[in-house]
């Protein structure tokens, strides 16, 4: 059954640019083996992300990643069955911090600065579906 697993949570302290890449090549590989699929938003210390897949897979991959000490303060935005994918073509998409964050930011919330615990799960997937736009437009 196809699903889709929406959470946020707060970078650790001594986390590098590096140790991000890390992450994100670890995923990418992880997920494809997995047929997952998703985006991961990063903006000033907070990552916003989206695992989509299998219902089994998803869940499986989100306890791993609640395990992970190189973030924390995890919240769960939102999770439903869904009809299709709107990261198909990505095993993770990484849309890091640039000068487009704080005017999409601004557009789906009340601030420039990303707190996503502060918004609906409405504005959170526009908003995702923006990112996307921008991921595109850099491929
Ligand atoms: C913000 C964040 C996002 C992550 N996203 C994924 C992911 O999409 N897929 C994944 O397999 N691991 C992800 N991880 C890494 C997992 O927590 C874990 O380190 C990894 O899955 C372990 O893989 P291994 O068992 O193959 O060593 C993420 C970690 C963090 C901190």
């Amino acid at each position: 059954m196809l699903s889709r697993i929406i959470y946020t949570s707060t970078i650790s302290n001594d986390i590098t640019p590096k140790e991000i890449e890390k992450i994100l090549t670890k995923a990418q590989s992880n997920n494809d083996k997995k047929d997952i699929t998703g985006m991961l938003y990063f903006s000033r210390n907070k990552f916003l992300q989206c695992l989509e897949g299998g219902r089994v897979s998803i869940n499986e991959t989100y306890h791993t990643i609640l395990n992970d000490t190189r973030h924390s303060n995890i919240i769960l935005l939102n999770y439903e069955e869904i009809s299709q994918r709107v990261f198909s073509n990505w095993s993770m998409a990484y849309v890091p911090e640039s000068s487009l964050s704080a005017p999409i930011n601004l557009k789906y919330s009340n601030s420039t600065i990303f707190n996503p615990s502060e918004m609906s799960s409405e504005s959170i997937y526009k908003m995702m579906l923006e990112l996307k736009d921008v991921l595109t437009s850099v491929n």
